[in-house]
């Protein structure tokens, strides 16, 4: 049996379920709603936006993602979340200043709907923000209870046939592996007593593997990225991917990098500076927070560049990473980058990076994105950690004796070929060599389009799993 016939129908309608509801969550909800209503375009979005190429170019087989894989439809989305701010997302917009009133008054009725449950909270992961609307119990494990109920009274109240959880809370402070952490049952005992090596993000990431609800971690704290909850995920069938959404700064990063590398040019330093002055920013003002995220900024040149390979290269050079909160600046980050590189004979010159964004705006598709795939690879069976999602992630999760993935175009040739062995088309490998001969050129006329060709569910998981 090919796998496309594996993949379950993305019949019904898909709960996204969303701890922590500031200026990502109310900017990515806001335009779902825009873009339902044909008020805006979804720009950033492989899943709404992107075409695939199949087969060999003179083919001309290019359909759509959302054309070639069975996606969940934007219509069948319904929202729900948690947070320690009682306000509506539509408030929550409006605070968070992404979009003006003018933009989100079309859909003002949509989001005064969604109101965020009490969150499960603790002020030693997240110091610089405090809120009301929080649960209480008397252990982690009772907590992770309450969260299971929202989530069953919210599936039956909104009649749901699936569910996706993305953890959008603030980055909470550095946590490192604990043997709470290593397997499920240290796990589930270090709930039950209330440990302080469990983190609510963790809290909200067990109560949704432990339903069998796919979850992302779009903030770098580690969450999901401990050996308990991957056992669970293999339990459960959950499918799992993390951490920090790749947006602005690293996402740069993990194009310019490759680039000097793949043609050997040096490098001394690269300093990069950013200010921001939002929620966000004024959670990462706390050097515990901070640490969390300069750890997931810093990991991708070691890793793109790899100097234990390139000495010469790569082994002495200077990487600086700042982020400074800076109210006035709100969501409209500004991000500079100073890149001292060497050439031929080792003579020096300079990149310069400035990159005004928009925080939110870039992470907005990527949470679209991420509900929508983990949703396929769920219907497809995929469980544990997805890494062809790592295309989306700062700090990609991956099995443990692998190192991760970071260079941009390579996590997206991984990710359009898991979709394209997912659908039983050939993965590209861009060689190309047959092109080489007459023989072989662009057959004329140019030929019918052809079945696409099956490969074995062996050869498949042998594929995937590369
Ligand atoms: N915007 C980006 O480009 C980007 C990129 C990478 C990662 N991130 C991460 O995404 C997350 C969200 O970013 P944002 O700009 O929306 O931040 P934000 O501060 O506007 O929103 C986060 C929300 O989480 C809530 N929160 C904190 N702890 C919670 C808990 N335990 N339970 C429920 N709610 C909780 C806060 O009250 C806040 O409303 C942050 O961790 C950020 O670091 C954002």
């Amino acid at each position: 049996m090919n796998s496309k016939a594996k993949i379950q129908p993305a019949a019904g309608k898909l709960g996204v379920l969303l701890p922590g509801m500031g200026a990502v969550t109310s900017t990515f909800i806001a335009g779902v709603e825009l873009i339902k209503k044909g008020l805006g375009l979804p720009f950033g979005s492989l899943t709404q936006l992107q075409r695939i190429r199949l087969g060999k170019r003179y083919e001309n087989r290019n359909p759509l993602l959302r054309e070639f894989v069975p996606l969940a439809d934007l219509k069948d989305l319904v929202f729900g979340g948690w947070d320690i701010f009682p306000d509506s997302i539509y408030e929550a917009a409006l605070k968070a200043g992404v979009l003006t009133e003018a933009h989100i008054k079309p859909v003002q009725k949509e989001l005064s709907a969604i109101q965020p449950w009490r969150a499960v909270f603790d002020p030693r992961f997240v110091k610089n923000i405090q809120g009301p609307n929080v649960k209480r119990g008397k252990t982690k494990m009772e907590l992770a209870e309450q969260i299971m109920k929202d989530i069953e009274a919210f599936k039956s109240k909104q009649g749901l046939s699936r569910l996706v959880m993305v953890w959008c809370g603030s980055t909470e402070a550095t946590l490192e592996p604990t043997e709470s952490h290593q397997s499920l049952g240290a796990f589930k005992e270090a709930l039950e007593r209330n440990s302080p090596d469990i983190a609510p993000s963790m809290v909200y990431a067990y109560s949704a593997i432990r339903m069998g609800i796919p979850y992302a971690n779009g903030a770098p704290n580690l969450s999901a990225d401990i050996p308990a909850l991957v056992e669970l995920s293999h339990k459960t069938g959950a499918p799992i991917s993390g951490k920090d959404f790749k947006t602005g700064q690293t996402m740069m990063k993990t194009v310019i990098s490759p680039a000097l590398k793949a043609r050997m040019l040096g490098l001394t330093g690269w300093y990069s500076t950013n200010i921001l002055g939002n929620r966000d920013g004024e959670v990462l003002a706390d050097p515990e927070s901070f640490k969390t995220k300069e750890k997931s900024k810093m990991s991708v040149l070691d890793s793109i560049l790899e100097p234990e390979q390139y000495p010469q290269l790569y082994g002495k050079y200077a990487h600086k990473v700042r982020i400074d909160y800076y109210p006035p600046r709100g969501d409209a980050k500004e991000g500079w980058d100073n890149i001292d590189i060497l050439g031929w004979l080792q003579m020096p010159m300079q990149v310069k990076i400035n990159f005004l964004c928009r925080d939110s705006i870039l992470a907005a598709p990527i949470v679209l994105d991420l509900v929508l795939f983990l949703d396929l690879a769920f219907r497809a069976g995929l469980k544990g950690i997805q890494e062809w999602l790592s295309f989306y992630f700062k700090s990609p999760m991956c099995r443990t004796d692998l190192k991760p993935i970071h260079d941009l175009f390579l996590q997206h040739v991984k990710l359009q070929n898991t979709l394209r062995l997912l659908m039983g088309e050939e993965v590209l490998d861009y060689s190309g060599l047959d092109y080489y001969d007459p023989e072989k050129g662009t057959p004329s006329p140019a030929p019918a389009p052809r079945p696409a060709p099956r490969s074995s569910s062996r050869a498949r998981e042998r594929a995937l799993s590369r």
